[in-house]
């Protein structure tokens, strides 16, 4: 009998379980059922699909890991989270500040533009303010929108599609990234046929980082750099000598500099945090192998628009145009006309970064109460060590906490690796101090009872 049957014959099977061992004894029910699970069994084995798990072609794709969230997930799995208390997410980094109205009217008023199909570059008028806003925020020379800059939907898919543009597969390149980090950079080197290369970051260098770590011979093989400055976690920024130290390696060793500045409008202190191309031109030196990413999710509220840019080297722009025609990323007209009016404007970002101060600085000192937790230099997490009153990791604080308080925070070492000796995540957690501020001080105060119990 061919598949065909086999199904009709499970169809029938099915049915006459369900007429037969109704109200039968138990025995007899069971051996109707494993007769079912028998016969299933044996037609599934004959499908190749669907019935098979798919068997990935591209062998790459076995090298992703995890989402940390979906460690979150399996950390959290067995535990009921304490009902006297309302729940509280301090895990995922999602801007929570309501959508400025004008950008959303923006949107609304341009709807006939989902009726076109939009070209991969996008209007003239996005590229132009795309690089009239990066010469207003980095004192920028004037910038060419036709060659200079591109729009991409969020920066995330432009982080991970650039490493398809710049890394040879033929050549087991290495790509170098921050540790922690964002996970898209790993995915990318490994999806590009290339390894990562982790450097840790340094706490006694404020987390930048340190490039000089990595061996010699590492340098010759490393086609692409990602650095995330203000960095995620961390927050830290990188200050000129750090940016003239890498351009220095850049030039030598001929590598891309991927830089992810995407928190760059939240910051604590009285300077925007630097600019990857702004440290190019202070140094006088042109954008030669450096891309910058930047974004309107975090900077306008916006993260379900998908709207960001990619700014830097022409050259490598217009090879990423071309790979973008292809892999069909083109931004919508009506987000295009959304993203003019929120690049075009400051006045909601201002408000929003003193939201954040005003957040960030009631909720540190509460925190630092019980945990190793500083302001950072900008965007909008806290990196603390949970172990400066008990001995305890992150991944259990992170649960017990969860369990008794019902806040979520993510463990640190799931946005790390372990390299070189450590992981520079273990015994730290991330929180994302994304809600209005009552929820992360209430948040916060429950940290505080709960650290102070653990070590009593
Ligand atoms: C470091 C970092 N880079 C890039 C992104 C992607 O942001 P988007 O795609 O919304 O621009 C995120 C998002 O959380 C991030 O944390």
């Amino acid at each position: 009998m061919g598949p065909a049957g086999d199904m009709y014959r499970i169809i029938t099977l099915g049915g006459a379980y369900s007429e037969v061992s109704e109200g039968k004894p138990c025995r007899e029910a069971r051996a109707h059922r494993t007769a079912l699970r028998v016969g299933i069994a044996s037609i599934i084995s004959r499908f190749p699909t669907p019935f098979h798990h798919f068997r990935a072609v591209n062998p790459l794709l076995s090298k992703l890991q995890p989402y940390p969230f979906e460690k979150l997930r399996q950390l959290f799995g067995s535990v009921t989270p304490n009902a006297k208390f309302s729940a509280i997410s301090l895990g995922i980094g999602e801007p929570k500040h309501p959508t400025p109205l004008f950008i959303q009217q923006a949107l609304a008023d341009n709807l006939s533009g989902l009726a076109t199909y939009p070209t991969t570059a996008g209007t003239d008028q996005v590229r132009r303010a795309i690089c009239r806003w990066l010469e207003r925020r980095y004192q920028l020379p004037t910038l060419n929108p036709a060659t200079d800059a591109l729009p991409v939907n969020g920066s995330r898919e432009a982080l991970f599609a650039l490493a398809q543009v710049v890394i040879d597969p033929a050549a087991k390149a290495v790509v170098v990234c921050p540790n922690p980090f964002y996970q898209i950079y790993e995915g990318a080197a490994f999806l590009a046929g290339a390894e990562p290369f982790f450097v840790n970051s340094d706490p006694a260098r404020n987390f930048a980082p340190d490039f000089s770590s990595v061996p010699a011979d590492v340098w010759p093989r490393v086609q692409l750099l990602y650095i995330c400055t203000p960095g995620n976690p961390t927050g830290a920024v990188l200050t000129l000598d750090d940016w003239r130290a890498l351009f220095a390696l850049s030039d030598k060793y001929g590598f891309v500099i991927a830089a992810d500045e995407c928190y760059s409008e939240i910051y604590f202190g009285d300077h925007p945090p630097l600019g990857a191309m702004q440290a190019a031109n202070q140094l006088g030196r042109g954008y030669q192998r450096l891309v910058a990413f930047s974004s309107l999710s975090k900077r306008s509220n916006v993260p379900g628009m998908r709207s960001g840019f990619v700014a830097g080297d022409a050259d490598i722009l217009k090879q990423f145009l071309l790979y973008r025609t292809y892999h069909g990323s083109a931004m919508s007209p009506s987000v295009q006309a959304a993203s003019i009016a929120a690049w075009n404007d400051e006045d909601h970002v201002e408000k929003n970064r003193e939201k954040y101060i005003r957040k960030f600085k009631q909720v540190t000192p509460l925190l630092a109460e019980v945990l190793d937790v500083a302001l950072p230099d900008a965007g909008f997490y806290l990196w603390a060590k949970v172990d400066k009153l008990i001995n305890i990791s992150d991944a259990e604080y992170a649960k017990q906490l969860y369990a008794e308080y019902n806040v979520t925070v993510l463990p640190g070492s799931y946005v790390a690796r372990e390299a070189h000796g450590w992981n520079p995540g273990a015994n730290r957690i991330r929180m994302a101090l994304v809600a209005e501020v009552d929820e992360c001080l209430e948040a916060a105060q429950r940290m505080v009872e709960f650290t102070r119990k653990l070590a009593a």
